[in-house]
């Protein structure tokens, strides 16, 4: 008697074209930011203004896709493929000058306590191609907070977040800024101070000052009463153009991921 396994159809080798066999990974993938990263009016634009520059096409569209692509995480190997390597495989493209992601979640309480990047990323009740970030507000909420108080003759703000690595994760391109008001009696603002966080380029290259993960990061602020200050307000602002500065009261196009008051005795 003859004996035929067919062994589940799994093909020796696969190209790029794995979305007729994967229809739930592929249709799942491609609605995340990921999928389309080169293809955005965003990328586009400053892809222009960078002429064209092939150098970001390495994170943003490695394989010749609208954006990051299967063969991208899963390697240039041939079925069966190994099981995705959480974090280095993201590593390729979210550790790099400009990108700390992944060397900051290596150092964070969440890789000792043995939470990956799917733990956060993934969007819960879906496979694992339902990638989740920034880009989406709701992701965002609750995230980080703000916290004052006086000591001295100073004003002490405290920042503290749950993101598994700096915040803003991510690259040169995301800001949270901590926006500082003094007002008077009335309300109106006396004084105001900001301050970024993210990565930074005074001239000599490329610096990361985003807020590292597991530890409050602490702004002081010197003679908060002056000019007749009773009440301080702080708002944490989460900003996606890294240029933009947020202004006073209003901050369009700014997420508020935190806010506090304190009045001055
Ligand atoms: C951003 C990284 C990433 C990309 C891009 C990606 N995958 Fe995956 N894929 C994973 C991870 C993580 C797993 C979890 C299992 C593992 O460790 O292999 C996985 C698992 C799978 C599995 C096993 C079954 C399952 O759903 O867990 C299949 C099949 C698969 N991917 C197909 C694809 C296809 C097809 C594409 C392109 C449309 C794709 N993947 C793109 C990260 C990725
Ligand atoms: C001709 C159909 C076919 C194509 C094309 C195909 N696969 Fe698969 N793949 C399968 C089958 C069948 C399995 C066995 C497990 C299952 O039923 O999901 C599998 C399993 C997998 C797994 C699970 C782990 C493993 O290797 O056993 C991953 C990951 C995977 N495929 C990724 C891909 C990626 C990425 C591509 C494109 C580069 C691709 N596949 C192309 C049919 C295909
Ligand atoms: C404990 C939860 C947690 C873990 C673990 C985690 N992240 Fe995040 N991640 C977040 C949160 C929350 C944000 C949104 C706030 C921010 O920008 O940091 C974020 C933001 C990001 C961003 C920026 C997205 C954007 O659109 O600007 C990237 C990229 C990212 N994470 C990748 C990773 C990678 C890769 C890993 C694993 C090495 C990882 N994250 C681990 C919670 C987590
Ligand atoms: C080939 C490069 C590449 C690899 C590999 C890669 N990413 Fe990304 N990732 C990107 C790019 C580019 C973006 C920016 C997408 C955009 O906003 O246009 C991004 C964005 C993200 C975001 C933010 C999504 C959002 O909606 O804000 C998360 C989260 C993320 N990646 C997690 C991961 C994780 C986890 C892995 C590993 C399993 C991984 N990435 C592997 C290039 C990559
Ligand atoms: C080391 C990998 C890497 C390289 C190289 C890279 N990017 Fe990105 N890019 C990312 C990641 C990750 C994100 C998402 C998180 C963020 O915006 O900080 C992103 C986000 C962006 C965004 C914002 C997308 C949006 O919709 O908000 C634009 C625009 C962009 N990149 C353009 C470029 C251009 C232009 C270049 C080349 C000059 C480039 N990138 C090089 C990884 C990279």
């Amino acid at each position: 008697m003859i004996v035929v396994v067919v062994l589940a159809g799994v093909p020796a080798q696969a190209d790029e074209d794995c979305a007729p066999c994967h229809r739930a990974q592929a249709e799942e993938f491609a609605k995340t930011a990921m999928a389309r990263s080169a293809a955005t009016p965003a990328f586009q634009k400053e892809w222009a203004e960078a002429n064209s520059d092939k150098a970001c096409l390495a994170c943003h569209a490695p394989s010749g896709r609208l954006g990051v692509a299967c063969r991208d995480c899963h390697g240039g190997g041939e079925h069966p493929f190994a099981s995705v390597a959480i974090p280095d495989a993201c590593g390729r493209c979210h550790d790099a000058p400009g990108e700390s992601t992944v060397r900051m979640f290596k150092g964070s309480n969440a890789a000792r306590s043995g939470i990956t990047c799917l733990d956060c990323h993934l969007e819960a009740g879906q496979g694992h191609h339902a990638f989740r970030g920034a880009s989406d507000p709701a992701f965002l909420q609750n995230v980080a907070t703000v916290q004052l108080a006086l000591a001295d003759e100073r004003l002490i703000a405290s920042i503290r977040h749950l993101a598994g690595h700096g915040l803003p994760g991510g690259t040169t391109g995301r800001a949270v800024w901590l926006v500082l008001r003094g007002l008077d009696p009335n309300g109106r603002t006396v004084w105001i101070e900001r301050q970024r966080f993210g990565w930074r380029n005074d001239g000599s290259g490329w610096q990361d000052h985003s807020l590292a993960p597991d530890r409050a990061t602490v702004v002081e602020i010197e003679a908060p009463g002056r000019d007749g200050t009773v009440a301080v307000e702080a708002r944490l602002l989460y900003g996606r153009q890294p240029a933009t500065k947020p202004a006073g009261e209003a901050a369009a196009g700014f997420e508020e991921l935190s806010r506090a008051a304190i009045s001055l005795p």
